[in-house]
Order: C-alpha cells, then structure tokens, then sequence
C-alpha cells in the first residue's frame, strides 16, 4: 500500500504515459492507475490528450457526437479548447470556458476530456510565438490545477509530435507501456532521442522515466520472452531507469473491464485481485517516486 499523499503545501505531480505506438496499454494502464491511486487515498485528474479519446469513452463520454454539430455547447468543449484559450496570442479561437466547468467526475476520479478536434492542435498554434511546448505547462500553472490534485495522470497519442513534447515538458514522472517486440525497440530508441532534444532545449527538465511496463506479453512464446530480455537490457540502457515491472500478460479480464468501462477495482473475482495488486504496484511507484523537479 503506497503512502497517503496531499500533506498540505505539497504540489500535485504529473504523471504521463507515453508510448508513440498504439495499442501498448496506456489508455489501460492510466485509467486502472488512477483507479489504484485514488484507492489509495490519493485525489486525481486524468487528462485525456489523445484525439481518440478512448480515455474519455472509458469514463462514458463521448464528445465526437456534439462536435459534428458545430455547436459548441459546453458539452462538446474538452481540453482541446482549454489548451486554446491558455495561449493569449489565440484571442479569436477562444471559447470562454473554465477548465473547472469541464471536469466530469467518475467515482472519485476527475477527467478532463479529450475529442477530435485535438488532432488540430499543432495546426491551430502553429503560428504563435509564444514556446509551442510549453502550452500544456502553462495551463496547467496558470490555472492553479497543481495545487487541486495530489496527481495528475495524463493518456498521451500514439505519435511523438508537439502533443507529446507538451506532454513532456509538463510532466514529472513517465510511465512507458510497451509491447516486447522488435518495433518496440526501434520507437523507445527514438523516444529518448526526444527526451534528450527536451532536456537540450533548455526550457524545461525532462521528466523522470519512472517505470517501464511489459505489457500484453504472451507467457508461451519463448521468442518474445528472449525478446523481452534484449528489450529490457536495452531500456535499461539508453534511460538510466532500471525499473522493469513484472510484465502484464494478455488478461480477458481487462478486456471485460473495459467493454464495460469500469476498471479492475470494481470486481471482486481472484483474477481480478492479482490485476488489481498489479496497478496497485504502478500507484505505489508513482506515490513514492523522487522526481527531479
Ligand atoms: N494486458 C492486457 N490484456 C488484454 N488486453 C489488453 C491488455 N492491455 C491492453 N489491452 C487491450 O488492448 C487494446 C489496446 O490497449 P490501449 O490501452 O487502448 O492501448 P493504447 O492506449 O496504447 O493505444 C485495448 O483494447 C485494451 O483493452
Ligand atoms: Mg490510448
């Protein structure tokens, strides 16, 4: 059991998984988490930043509906309208609306929303000249939302563009889901390269990689297991993060969970005990973390 966080005067930290490949586990793995962290006493906002927005179905919202309507009511306005509104240069794309106004609440847990639309977001502040990286950052800051929540979990998109940069650049902490094969290796190679391209631009520390995270690993094929060896001595390698979770198998329980939209800590079957000890396990790496900044 991870300690209980939020002692007075201590600043939420942000937490984000990050993988460039698509069907890793971290829209998985940040819902579940932030489930086990909330168990655990903690308060928490997940921000959706994927345009698919499969964070977001998971807490059952579904914003691409009121969006097709061009009708921007509040219910169809989502993080990619508060990031907007944060840039000043941005006057004419602004919506008016507070971040508070668009937290939706699930059983303990806040969720800033994600939609289509956040797939402009490059194009929509491509012009500015304010730092482009920094705009997740700054609306976090400015907004006060650090001081609110004892974590912050953030589900980022499968690419590595200036989504992800943000991302980065806001974070403390990154978890990294992967799946154990050759293509893994190559794309995780890359993501440091961008780590380090963070930390040499000079405006914000990079975040700490707090754990990587086998996922979706099949227990009887023995070339995967080699692979998983090679993969992890590899990571180990290039980010000075030496922790390697035990791995997370192909479960039919998360898939039921999710087609159900509900996460593990609302079933009492063994099976799902042993997945709950699981993400259990990632909070308390997350709870107990030294992040550098
Ligand atoms: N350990 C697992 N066992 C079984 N299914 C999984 C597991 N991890 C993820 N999945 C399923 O794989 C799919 C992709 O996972 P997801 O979390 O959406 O990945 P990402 O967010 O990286 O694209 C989802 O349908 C999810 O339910
Ligand atoms: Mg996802």
């Amino acid at each position: 059991m991870g300690i209980f966080a939020r002692t007075s005067g201590k600043r939420g930290r942000v937490v984000a998984f990050i993988n460039q490949k698509g069907g890793v586990g971290k829209t998985t793995m940040a819902f579940n988490t932030a489930y086990a962290l909330k168990c655990q006493g903690a308060k928490v906002l997940v921000i959706d930043l994927d345009p698919q927005a499969n964070l977001s179905l998971l807490f059952g919202l579904d914003l691409s509906l009121a969006a097709e309507s061009d009708d921007l009511t509040e219910s169809s306005l989502n993080i990619h309208h508060l990031l907007i509104n944060s840039v000043r240069e941005l006057k004419a794309l602004h919506t008016g609306v507070l971040w508070s106004e668009l937290i939706y609440q699930r059983d303990g847990v806040d969720l800033l929303p994600s939609s289509q639309e956040l797939s402009g977001f490059e194009l929509s502040v491509a012009g500015i000249s304010s730092p482009r990286q920094m705009i997740l950052k700054r609306f976090l800051e400015r907004n006060g939302i650090l001081d609110q929540y004892d974590y912050i979990i953030i589900d980022g998109p499968p690419t590595l563009g200036l989504l992800v940069v943000n991302i980065l650049c806001a974070a403390h902490g990154v978890m990294i889901p992967f799946r154990p094969d050759d293509f893994s290796r190559k794309g995780l190679a890359h993501f440091y390269r961008v780590l380090e391209d963070i930390d040499d631009m000079g405006v914000s520390a990079k975040p700490t990689v707090l754990a990587h995270i086998p996922n979706l690993v099949e227990k009887r094929r023995k070339q995967e297991g080699c692979d998983l060896n090679l993969i992890t001595e590899e990571l180990v390698d290039r980010s000075n993060c030496s922790n390697v979770v035990d791995p997370f198998y192909n479960r039919a329980q998360l898939v039921k969970s999710q087609s159900q939209k509900r996460s593990v800590y609302d079933y009492s079957s063994i099976e799902f005990a042993q997945l709950q000890e699981k993400f259990n396990h990632l909070a308390d790496i997350i709870q107990e973390a030294s992040y550098e900044q």
